[in-house]
């Protein structure tokens, strides 16, 4: 089932996600929803609060970049209860975007490596380094999970350029291809 995505704005966007426990309740059917709902929107990755759910649950999807990378050919997962130990002292700028931000495309500077803790699907636990373009990806994604969306990390000459695009934004004006719930007029 194709959820709707929540835009910036909304106050789950906000808030700091929970863990959750393998009882979630039919936690198998909201993985897959999550990843039929960020395909049908073209993602690489979704994570709960952008479906409206303030739990720490993250799904990836890099094949589309196995062209460019071919280490991310069939490269699925799913993050439960993800959390940041570290990171590297040495940083990279790269270009973002955002289910829940569309229309803005930005360069962000963040930390080359990062030490994770997750659980995968079956709650197996994971604790590793994780460099590269992955490492983007959960960062951006595990930011969702702590309340922040990548356009709290621009400099404020950036954040200054999209001032208009957010600002309407949170409005509810956004032009999407894919299913939203944003603020009402
Ligand atoms: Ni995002």
């Amino acid at each position: 089932m194709i959820l709707p995505i929540y835009l910036y704005g909304q106050p789950v966007l906000r808030k700091v996600a929970e863990d959750i426990t393998p009882d979630y309740p039919e936690l198998g059917k909201l993985i897959e929803d999550m990843f039929e709902t960020m395909h049908s929107a073209e993602g690489i990755g979704l994570a709960a609060p952008q479906i409206g759910l303030a739990i720490r649950l993250v799904v990836v999807d890099l094949d589309v970049l196995a062209e460019d990378f071919p280490e991310f050919k069939d490269f699925r997962r799913v993050y439960i209860n993800a959390h940041i130990l570290e990171t590297s002292d040495d940083t990279e700028s790269m270009e973002e975007g955002c289910l829940s931000l569309p229309g803005i495309h930005e360069k962000v500077t963040r930390p080359t490596r990062i030490h994770v803790k997750y659980m995968d699907e079956n709650f197996v636990e994971h604790d590793e380094w994780v460099d590269g373009y992955l490492a983007r990806v959960m960062q951006h994604e595990f930011d969702h999970l702590e309340g922040k969306v990548f356009a709290d990390r621009l400099s404020p000459l950036r954040r200054q350029m999209n001032k208009n695009r957010l600002m309407n934004l949170l409005k509810g004006k956004a032009h999407c291809a894919y299913k939203t719930k944003r603020v009402l007029k």
